[in-house]
Formats: C-alpha cells, structure tokens, sequence
C-alpha cells in the first residue's frame, strides 16, 4: 500500500511516541549544551537526558558538608509541590500563604522569647545570608538616626565581629559599606569573647554580630557575657551598641536542646536574630527568617509599600518574587512536630555527633577539637601531622570516592596552621550511617598504613567554608 505523506509523518510521529528511550533518535546524539538547540526534543527525552548528568552531583544525603536540609517527610513534599506554582510575594492573591509567614514569625518570636509578641516583627528571607543584610541595615540606619540626633558624623560606620563569621557578614559589610573589626581566633579561644567585642566598640559601632554555631567550628559565642559587658560599656559611654544574633544554625537547636542558656530576647541589647530555616529548621532550601524584638528597632524608611498586587503591601526584603513553597513546608514543620517534636529530632541529631566524634577519637590518628555538643557539628585533625602519611586533604577525598562528603579546611587568622575536616549530624543522618562512616575511615585508614611512603595533601582551602 502506498502511503501519502501526510501519512507518513503520522508514522515517523509514531514511531517517535513508542520507540525506545535509549534507542530514540534525541538520545543518539549530542545535545547542543551552551547554545539553545534549533529544535524541541519528547520530554521524555528531555527529562532523561537532564535526570542523567545530574546523577554526577554528589548524593545529597551523604552530604555532610552541608547545613541544609536534605531529608524532608514525603507530605512535605507533597505540600511543597502543590505550592511551586505561588510566588510568596503575591500577599494579595495568595492570602492563606502570607498568613502561613506571619503565624511562623508569631512562633519563632515566642520562641526566642521577644517581651512583647506584639511589638516583635520580622519575615521570611531566602536564607539567613538575605537575613544578616536585612538586620545590618536596620542596625546601620538605627545607628544613623541615633548620630544625626546627636549631630554627628555618619560616614565611618563599623561592625564587631569574629573572623570566624559566615561569608555573608564581609559581604554585608562591603556591600554597606561598613568597616569590619574582626575579632581574630587564638590558640585556645576560637569563639568573641566580651573582653575582645569591647576593645573594638567606639561611638561608630552599628552593631556586634555574634554567632550561635559558628560555621568552622560549630560552637556557641557567650552572647549573655557579651551581652553583660555591652550593658556595663553603654551606660558608662551612653551608646546604644546593639547585638544581632547570627543563629542561621543554633536558632533551631539552643531552644530546643539548651532551654536555659539565654542568647535571644531574654537578652536586653540583643535586637535582631537570623534563622536559617532550610538548616535545623528542616526544610528543603531556601528560606530563612529575620525576627526584631521590637519593630521599632525597623527603620520605616527600609520598609517599601507597592500597591500594584493590589492592596497596600510593605516590604522589606532583598529580593521580590520568590517561592511560597518553603514558607508553606516551614509552618507544616512547626504543626507536625511541635515543640516536642523538633527537640526530639534535634536531639537524635546531637546523639548521633557525640557518638561520631567520640568514635573518631578513639580511631587512633585523629583529635576533635569540636563535639557536636552545641550544634551537632564537630571538627577534627589529624593529631600528629608532621609524621602522618596523610593529612585531611587525603581523607577528605578518599571519603569521597565512596560518595560521603566532608570538606576540610583551615581555620581563620590566627589559626591557619591547623587544618580541620568537618562534620554536619543533621535529620537523615542515622547512628546506622554514622557506623557506616566509621568502617570506611577504618578502612582508609589501613590504606595508608600499607603505603608508608605516601607524601600527604597539602592542599588549603583559599576561601571561607562553603555551606
Ligand atoms: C553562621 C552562619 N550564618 C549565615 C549563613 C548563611 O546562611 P544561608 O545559607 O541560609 O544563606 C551560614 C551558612 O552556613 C552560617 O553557618
């Protein structure tokens, strides 16, 4: 029979439709890969395609580099697919979403203790590196009202800080303009202490920042003694140096695992605190929040109000259009598990870093430096360097040949000659797994003792820890 070719188009398209993934004709051949390619391609193809070179990523729930979130319950993800399609800033055309923020800032301010819950006002944010530039400019804008009342100079604001900070603290302050009096590490003291924040405070000091689970070693700062001091230094100097508390990780574990250590709102001169949502608040990234005692302490000249969603809406954020999805799997967090619920699982967390790192020690090469103890995450060395036949570097990448990821660098000014890896115990990381990481450093470990004359990595890390 002969066939027309209308006809025969029909046949190529059904051919197309029920040929074999792998044996179609798109996955044949290269696809073009830096230009946009003249044709459409089967989504099938297209999927299969995509799906297949992101398997080279590394395995999310080995990643223990991270702080971010890589487990969540399947209804999680089931609400957050349902929500791709909203954008979190349309308040007017998504109310119920805009009501899920405000309920989750109402709880984080109860649970940081804020005097008044009615005067406490704050917001979602991508992260907490959008929340640390939210809280430094009202800091800087506070600190400009305060000089201008007094008819002073504003040109030379400074901020105290740790070396030890995350990147998006010398990012706020270069962006800003602000000169930052770092704090650096010694040996034996890696966290601020009150006596160093002191030191570097003047008339222009907008702020201190301090850290709850510093990012390179995972340890609280003394934010009361800090505190403590600031309240002596301000009354004998009449400033008002305020603190901003840096909680991106211990904003979800100090509540829950250390109720009685005061670093939120108990504190008078602590004005603003970060959270990291996407990290111990156990949603997928990205979201974070930013919380004020007082909305008095948010200029009103940083709050814009746009009318063309419809309604008057304020904002205060770096950035517009941004999924609803995670707001929405943050308030499902906060139901579904309660305040018993996040400590049980902050506390598995912690059991499982403790038992890890003393684990780790008990190895033989290795020493940690941190315990989990305060956020669950620890640091570690190898003890004895100059005769070891492997240094971190070796380890960090041995381990990742079978898939675990676990970054080593070095600390800050003044510590740079130590060099550390680093592990994050987060929800999804079970004692299971944790005794499967012990075997393959066993493992690793014998390795180098059948190689004696292996010459160790020295390889450093020329930035800030990637998180
Ligand atoms: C202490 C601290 N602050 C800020 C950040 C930045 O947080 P995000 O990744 O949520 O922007 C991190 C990230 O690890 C951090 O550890």
């Amino acid at each position: 029979m002969l066939h027309t070719k209308h006809n025969l188009k029909n046949m190529n398209d059904l051919e197309q439709l029920i040929s074999p993934t792998f044996g179609s004709r798109e996955l044949e051949k290269s696809v073009p890969k830096y230009k946009l390619s003249k044709n459409e391609m089967r989504s099938r193809s297209a999927y299969q395609i995509v799906h297949d070179e992101l398997m080279l990523d590394g395995n999310a729930r080995l990643n223990l580099a991270t702080f971010v979130t890589t487990w969540m319950e399947p209804e999680a993800e089931k609400l957050m697919a349902e929500c791709f399609d909203k954008n979190m800033i349309d308040k007017d055309e998504y109310p119920q979403t805009a009501e899920l923020e405000m309920r989750c800032v109402n709880i984080l301010s109860h649970l940081y203790h804020a005097e008044d819950e009615a005067k406490a006002c704050g917001c979602s944010t991508t992260g907490s590196s959008e929340a640390v530039m939210l809280g430094g400019m009202a800091l800087k804008w506070k600190w400009k009202e305060r000089m201008k009342a007094k008819g002073k100079p504003t040109d030379k604001p400074n901020l105290v800080l740790g070396i030890d900070v995350q990147v998006c603290w010398d990012k706020f302050c270069r962006y800003w303009e602000i000169e930052p009096r770092f704090i650096p590490m010694e040996k034996g003291r890696t966290g601020i202490t009150p006596e160093e924040v002191i030191k570097r405070c003047d008339e222009n000091t907008i702020g201190v920042s301090a850290t709850l689970g510093t990012t390179f070693t995972g340890e609280y700062v003394n934010i009361k003694a800090i505190n403590d001091a600031l309240e002596k230094f301000n009354a004998k100097t009449g400033f008002e140096i305020p603190i901003h508390v840096d909680g991106a990780s211990g904003g979800f574990i100090a509540p829950f695992l250390q109720p009685d250590l005061k670093w939120d709102f108990r504190l008078k001169w602590v004005k603003s605190i970060n959270v990291s949502g996407h990290k111990y608040g156990l949603v997928y990234p990205g979201v974070g929040w930013i919380i004020w005692r007082d909305w008095q302490e948010l200029p009103d000249d940083l709050v814009f109000h746009v009318n063309y969603l419809g309604g008057d809406m304020p904002t205060f954020a770096l950035n517009f259009s941004r999924p609803g999805n995670q707001i929405v799997a943050q308030y499902y967090n906060f139901l579904r598990l309660g305040f018993d619920g996040y400590q049980r699982v902050q506390q598995a967390s912690q059991d499982v870093a403790i038992y890890l790192s003393e684990k780790i020690d008990k190895l033989g090469p290795f020493e940690c430096l941190t315990r989990g103890d305060d956020i669950p995450v620890f640091i570690f060395k190898v003890k004895d360097e100059r005769n070891s036949n492997f240094s971190v570097y070796d380890i960090s990448e041995m381990l990742r040949h079978r898939g675990w990821l676990i970054p080593a660098y070095t600390l800050p000014e003044n510590c740079t000659d130590i060099a550390v890896l680093r592990i994050v115990v987060k929800e999804g990381f079970s004692r299971d797994m944790a005794d499967l990481l012990l075997v393959d450093m066993g493992r690793i470990l014998e390795h180098y003792e059948s190689q004696p004359g292996y010459k160790p990595k020295t390889t450093k890390s020329k930035g800030k820890v990637r998180c």
